[in-house]
């Protein structure tokens, strides 16, 4: 017999249904369900209705009740598509250089930079990483995030590597989030080994990507495609090897300098991400593909730097997801509400293109079809927030945070009982 859970009333559903994938969305486009409630059944949504009629409907069944006190809002559990929440140690000291003027050259050569973190992450044990994973995935719940993805990259050698993707499966295994895991060993070329580029990504596609696939400790490949890191001619052979092994690609693409998202446009990869430095030439090719262009205000933020040029790019007709890029380097801050927030604001998204972005548009770079919008058959993920009106989450730059969050369901999060 399935498990019926009714919830509401809600001063507001707004389940993002009826928006297209790609292109611009204005705020009357929102659909907006009002004295609603919502109808569960084993972890999926059953049915969306008004309160009066789905309390009518059920009163003869077996069902339980979470009865809402007071005005709340309901907007599905949000999706952050893009982190690196697995690493060991701090880069406050790289921080405090960048603001005092140092470049990223004089910082690395100081020591700082990925490959810092690189040397902490090897020095923690796994249980270490999964703690940490942990701690930061909490931060990302109290934001109403029910689905993050997590890449590796701070490992860069195949034991490195499998180190960090186990610790993100065993988080997942031990937080209430989805994780989504990517390998992230293309990340830069790592200092200790000898050898050219194509050396090293010969290795890891021949001794590191195989071992993954059986493991099944990730099915996607990410790279770093920028100058001091990967250039398009070296990552090519390691993203038809990757390809030709079943992973979907996503690409670090445009952050400082154009190159990487045409790559992933002709690698048909699921997103690319960055794009800080796209030009009118990117941006049309994204449009014209269908890979997910995913903003990451958080290193904007982080760095100083561009925001990624949403606007445009939802006017070429692209599909904008954002992320947090939650890492210690460029992005320290790992909010997402108050990042894309942010981004509406300085891009001019509207509030339904900024709530696109970080609900269904950021589960299709994940390729989850069954999550970000509230209708039946989709998962039971979602946030309340303790207002009349959908439009205060943003308007209050990720200052007002969820009371409380559902996930398949269930209560996972509760601001007044944490
Ligand atoms: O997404 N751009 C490359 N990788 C990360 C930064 C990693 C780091 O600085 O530790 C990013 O911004
Ligand atoms: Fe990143």
């Amino acid at each position: 017999m399935e498990q019926l859970t009714l919830i509401g009333p809600f001063s507001q559903v707004i389940p993002m249904t009826g928006i297209p994938i790609k292109g611009p969305v204005s705020d009357d486009q929102l659909e907006i369900i009002e004295n609603a409630g919502i109808l569960v059944a084993d972890g999926y949504i059953k049915t969306i209705d008004t309160y009066k009629k789905l309390l009518s409907e059920v009163k003869d069944l077996h069902f339980k009740l979470i009865h809402l006190e007071g005005n709340h809002i309901c907007l599905p559990g949000f999706v952050d598509a893009h982190t690196h929440i697995c690493f060991g140690g701090t880069r406050a000291r790289d921080y405090a250089m960048r603001n005092a003027g140092k470049t990223y050259l004089e910082i690395a050569e100081e020591g700082g930079g990925i490959w810092d973190t690189v040397q902490q992450t090897r020095k923690a044990t796994k249980k270490e990483l999964v703690k940490g994973i942990i701690k930061r995935a909490k931060q990302h719940l109290k934001n109403g995030v029910t689905t993050i993805e997590v890449k590796s990259g701070y490992g860069l050698s195949v034991k490195e590597e499998i180190k960090m993707l186990e610790a993100i499966k065993e988080a997942g295994e031990q937080f209430p989030l989805d994780f989504v895991s990517t390998c992230l060993a293309a990340h830069m070329l790592p200092r200790d080994f000898n050898g050219a580029p194509e050396s090293y990504l010969s290795e890891i596609s021949e001794q590191l990507l195989p071992f993954l696939k059986k493991e099944k400790l990730t099915n996607r490949v990410d790279a770093f495609i920028e100058k001091g890191a990967f250039s398009p001619s070296d990552i090519e052979p390691y993203l038809s090897k990757a390809k030709a092994l079943g992973f979907d690609i996503t690409i670090h693409a445009d952050q400082f300098s154009a190159g990487g998202s045409e790559v992933a446009v002709n690698f048909k990869a699921v997103s690319a991400d960055h794009l800080e430095a796209s030009t009118f030439r990117e941006i049309e090719l994204l449009a014209k593909s269908d890979v997910i262009a995913t903003a990451l205000p958080g290193a904007s933020l982080g760095l100083g730097c561009n925001f990624t040029p949403a606007r445009k790019i939802l006017d070429a007709g692209g599909a904008l997801a954002i992320a947090s890029d939650h890492n210690p380097g460029s992005a320290p801050m790992g909010d997402l509400l108050t990042q894309s927030a942010i981004l509406g604001t300085m891009q001019k998204l509207t509030n339904a293109e900024v709530l696109a972005g970080i609900t269904f548009r950021a589960a299709a770079a994940l390729k989850l079809p069954d999550r970000g919008k509230l209708k039946a058959g989709y998962l039971a993920d979602f946030s309340l927030f303790h207002t009349t009106d959908f439009n205060e989450v943003l308007y209050n730059q990720g200052a007002f945070k969820p009371c409380m969050v559902f996930k398949n369901g269930k209560l996972i999060y509760d601001k007044h009982n944490p």
